[in-house]
């Protein structure tokens, strides 16, 4: 086994955060979590228990009050203005419980609009890499809808398009079936699960759906503020 595989694409090391307020909210405390590379994992637990706030903080939308997050090693808690933009655009792709597409703009406008945010970052071939993707995901004759013309299933899996068009090393989901019904989930659960592996993008999934849960490789479970 070579030096590389034994470093966790991603860590969380005893990491506390609590929401201020006249009382605060403490939501994690002291969480830890070790992912490897290409790995598919849930984060299950009740509502209010802190799931978005782990994943935020994983996405680096958010900061700890202490502990490390470490992406490839490098601590993501550390990092400011343009260096945590560019580990934002270029190494993470999010997909939220409600499908967050422009209204105005078509399928494959959507999808390429995170490589007009940064064309560095982007692939060369984006839009052809857009198109198969979307092809992938069974989204082929829909290149020209606007998301008002689209089922849920179908707009969660252009947004699931748009998080992976920049080639991220790590797909963060925050209850991304939430809003579907039983078949459309099991659909989207399966796809996320596969498009893990055929793109090689380590998959953490956020849920309190056990069936969704159960397609990941492995679950962990928030309880009082820790992942056990
Ligand atoms: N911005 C915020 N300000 C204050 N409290 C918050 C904020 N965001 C979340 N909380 C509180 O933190 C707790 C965890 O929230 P969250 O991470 O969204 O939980 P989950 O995603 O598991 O439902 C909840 O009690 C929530 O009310
Ligand atoms: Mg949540």
């Amino acid at each position: 086994m070579s030096a590389a595989v034994a470093v966790p694409l991603l860590e969380l090391r005893d990491v506390s955060k609590a929401y201020p307020g006249v009382v605060p909210v403490p939501v994690l405390r002291g969480a830890s979590l070790r992912v490897n590379r290409g790995e598919s994992v849930a984060i299950i637990g009740p509502s209010g228990s802190g799931k978005s706030t782990i994943l935020n903080l994983l996405g680096t939308l958010d900061h700890p009050d202490s502990g490390l997050v470490l992406l490839d090693g490098q601590d993501l808690t550390r990092l400011h203005g343009a260096e945590l933009a560019q580990v934002r655009n270029r190494q993470v792709g999010f997909i939220f419980q409600s499908h967050h597409l422009l209204p105005q703009c078509s399928v494959l406008e959507n999808v390429l609009l995170p490589t007009l945010a940064d064309a560095k970052a982007s692939p060369p071939d984006a839009e052809q890499r857009a198109r198969r993707l979307l092809n992938r995901v069974g989204l082929a004759a829909r290149l020209d809808h606007l998301p008002g013309q689209l089922s849920g299933g179908e707009r969660q899996r252009t947004a699931v398009v748009r998080a992976l068009i920049n080639q991220p090393k790590l797909l963060l989901a925050d209850e991304p079936t939430g809003a579907l019904d039983r078949i459309s989930a099991e659909t989207l659960g399966k796809l996320l699960v596969e498009l893990n592996r055929e793109e090689g993008v380590t998959l953490i999934v956020v849920t309190h759906s056990q069936e969704l849960a159960r397609q990941m490789g492995r679950t962990v479970e928030l309880q009082d503020g820790k992942l056990v």
